[in-house]
């Protein structure tokens, strides 16, 4: 089965499923004060590592709600089951699934499915990304003066990028801050936010859209302008025409 393909479908599975169980009673658990997990973040990782396992009974997973397995072969899949799962608990409608695809250490297809939104990212390394199977592009705009630029950050580490924000909001246009990694990833993707960073992610929460960020053209690295590393945390994913300013601006 192709992996793209493979990817897209599953991604729409388990936002369906997020869907069913959106305005049914909602089990949350604390991973830490506001680092949330519910009945369904679980339940979409166990439908999405039981679909793997089915048809790619060798890849690797790294999930993150526990669902890690060694793979046979090269093939891995890196999947947050519900991201911005606080907005998902109040039913902000900014959430998603976020799959990804690596073969021998290099990523090479990412999905990201926004279901309230009904928004499906998708690409292939070195093909163009596409929104609902629509090609996309990141911004032209130049200029952080002239960028809606966008941040995220863990509560327990709010000072670390608080300056950040406050910087960026008197360059900027304007800042947001919108709580689903993968989501504000795929946004630059599309052309609408020039900039997106934040320190303290997981591999799951960038994967896929890094791999659909630089197929619409865009650029990713850490937030210093080192070369990505998704065990790292960091990440500034942009336009590329405002990177080497974001890069100057960020402490
Ligand atoms: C979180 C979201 C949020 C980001 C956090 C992530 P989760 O993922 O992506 O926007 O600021 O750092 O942990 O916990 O909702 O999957
Ligand atoms: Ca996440
Ligand atoms: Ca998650």
């Amino acid at each position: 089965m192709d992996p793209l393909d493979f990817i897209i479908s599953l991604a729409r599975e388990a936002g369906t499923l997020l869907m069913e169980r959106l305005d049914g009673p909602r089990e949350i658990a604390f991973k830490h004060r506001a680092d949330l997990v519910t009945d369904a973040d679980r339940a979409s990782e166990a439908l999405i590592v039981e679909r793997i396992h089915a048809a790619f009974p060798n890849a690797a997973i790294l999930g993150e709600e526990g669902g890690v397995y060694a793979g046979a072969g090269d093939e891995r899949f890196i999947v947050d089951p519900l991201d911005g799962t606080t907005n998902y608990a109040h039913r902000y409608p900014l959430f998603c699934v976020s799959i990804a695809y690596e073969r021998a250490g290099r990523l090479e297809a990412g999905a990201v499915y926004g279901p309230m939104i009904g928004e499906l990212y998708a690409a292939r390394r070195g093909q163009p990304a596409t929104l609902n199977g629509k090609p996309i592009a990141v911004s032209p705009i130049p200029a952080v003066s002239e960028a809606l630029v966008c941040t995220g950050f863990i509560p327990s580490r709010y000072e670390r990028n608080a300056a950040n924000f406050a910087a960026l909001s008197h360059v900027a246009q304007a800042v947001r801050r919108d709580g689903s990694a993968a989501l504000d990833i795929a946004f630059v993707a599309a052309g609408r936010f020039e900039s997106f960073w934040e320190w303290d992610l997981n591999p799951w929460d960038m994967a896929a859209g890094v791999v659909i960020v630089e197929a619409a053209g865009g650029t990713v690295t850490a937030i210093d302008g080192s070369p990505l590393d998704l065990t790292n945390g960091s990440i500034l994913a942009s336009n590329g025409a405002t990177h080497d300013e974001m890069v100057g601006l960020l402490v």
